[in-house]
């Protein structure tokens, strides 16, 4: 029998769609989508278009696991449609997905989606109990999953410790957060609650986003005696939404390292981190006017996205036709620029050429005359995948306006002496 038991939030319904008669329910609305050629029903179930990034991106990574590990056991926490389920199914070959969303009423629709998976259906299984309940029993039952998927709303990060207890070691947590207005700094106790972190509003807000939602991950994590390692992370300016895919690991993580606190001077632009140690004598480089200095943490500080497990997603999706021959082209440029972003040599944040222009009192230069530049100058520079006219540099706010201008009284020269001649 259904019992629905209503405990704001959350909602728990246990029932086990597929052994269980299924209950009548009133039908969604169909509404027939194609993503990667598979055709599936939405329905009236909560689904965007353009999440497809965030699937493909989960997909490669998927099977990039399963090809290294031989197995992959997936369970999709909150799986709305089942779009997700369906796509680890029948791309990622997963050996078997738990596809689970709390609302019963969207049953018959998830289970008609995988049905399309074109796998025997003793290799899914669809669930409808609150996403925290199903983790917590699958801990309590010693069944553990080689990639966890908790496409969430909001800053919801309740679920982190039971996802934690119910992935394998090595294994692969695929996190959401749809929160930019507390990313952006305008809600500090509430990322405090959910993350750990006070963040106030910053000039590279959106990765902040990103690390906000990987450090609250790792001072989880941490509680167990583990430590997560980002894969790859991923702003999207839709919702937004913030995704991070990160392998579970052994042991305790050197807090000192690539978690502490960040700080960006209003009075001269630069950012810097501050390590624990240093927490009572912050001040910038700069002599900074008092309360120039804005300060958010503690964040994750280390690189967003592990080279060789990108490099392999890459080649995975060249082989799969996704990218290259002309083919796939955002997502092409997309990946290579989350590889760029990855040099460990780069610190946290973007640099504005907005903000460069704005400091150096004149036109910027192009981007790509900025990066070529600054890697003359022995500097590591990278475009951010985050915002277009932004670079991420280990070079300084002010040495990048100094550049800036030489650059262009150079080209101004230039200008001149052509209309001279
Ligand atoms: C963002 S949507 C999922 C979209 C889907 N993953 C996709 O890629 O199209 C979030 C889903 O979580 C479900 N949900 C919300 N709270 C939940 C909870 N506490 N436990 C399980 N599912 C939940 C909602 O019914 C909704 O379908």
């Amino acid at each position: 029998m259904l019992s629905l038991q209503l405990k704001s939030p959350i909602i728990f319904i246990p029932l086990n769609f597929k052994t269980l008669n299924p209950p009548k329910i009133k039908c969604c609305k169909s509404e027939v989508q194609t993503e990667r050629g598979h055709t599936f029903d939405t329905g009236g179930t909560f689904f965007r278009h353009e999440s497809a990034t965030g699937r493909d991106l989960g997909v490669l990574a998927a099977a990039v696991y399963k090809k290294d590990h031989n197995a992959l056991r997936v369970l999709d926490a909150m799986c709305g449609c089942g779009i997700r389920s369906l796509r680890y199914l029948a791309e990622a070959d997963a050996d078997f997905v738990l596809a689970n969303d709390a609302n019963p009423d969207y049953g018959e629709l998830i289970s008609a989606n995988l049905g399309k998976a074109g796998v025997g259906n003793e290799r899914w299984e669809v669930k409808h109990l609150d996403a925290n309940r199903l983790l917590t029993e699958r801990y309590l039952e010693r069944d553990y999953f080689d990639l966890i998927d908790v496409d969430s709303f909001g800053s919801d990060s309740s679920f982190l410790r039971s996802a934690m207890c119910s992935v394998k070691l090595d294994g692969l947590l695929y996190l959401t957060c749809t929160d930019g207005y507390s990313s952006g700094g305008h809600r500090p106790q509430h990322t405090l609650a959910a993350y750990g972190a006070y963040v106030k509003p910053m000039p590279y807000a959106n990765e902040i986003g990103l690390r906000m939602l990987i450090g609250g991950a790792l001072r989880e994590a941490s509680v167990l005696g583990y430590h997560v390692v980002p894969l790859f992370s991923c702003y999207s300016y839709h919702g937004p939404v913030f995704r991070a895919m990160l392998q579970l690991r052994r042991g305790k993580f050197p807090f000192k390292r690539h978690y502490g606190f960040i700080s960006y001077c209003t009075q001269c632009g630069n950012s810097q981190s501050i390590s624990w140690d240093k927490l009572g004598q912050m001040r910038c480089t700069c002599d900074d006017i008092p309360g120039s200095l804005v300060v958010s943490g503690p964040l994750w500080t280390g690189p967003l996205h592990k080279t060789s497990f990108l490099t392999e997603m890459v080649n995975l999706a060249e082989k799969w036709g996704w990218i290259g021959n002309g083919t796939g082209k955002r997502m092409e440029t997309l990946l290579k620029v989350m590889i760029d972003e990855s040099d460990p040599l780069l610190p946290f944040g973007y640099i504005k050429l907005d903000e460069v222009s704005r400091r150096a009192k004149m036109n910027s230069s192009r981007l790509d005359t900025i990066l070529n530049a600054l890697h003359k100058e022995g500097y590591a520079a990278s475009k951010s995948h985050i915002a277009t006219n932004a670079i991420k540099t280990n070079c300084s706010m002010v040495d990048c306006v100094r550049l800036a201008k030489g650059l262009r009284e150079a080209a101004d020269e230039m200008m001149h002496s052509c209309i001279e001649a």
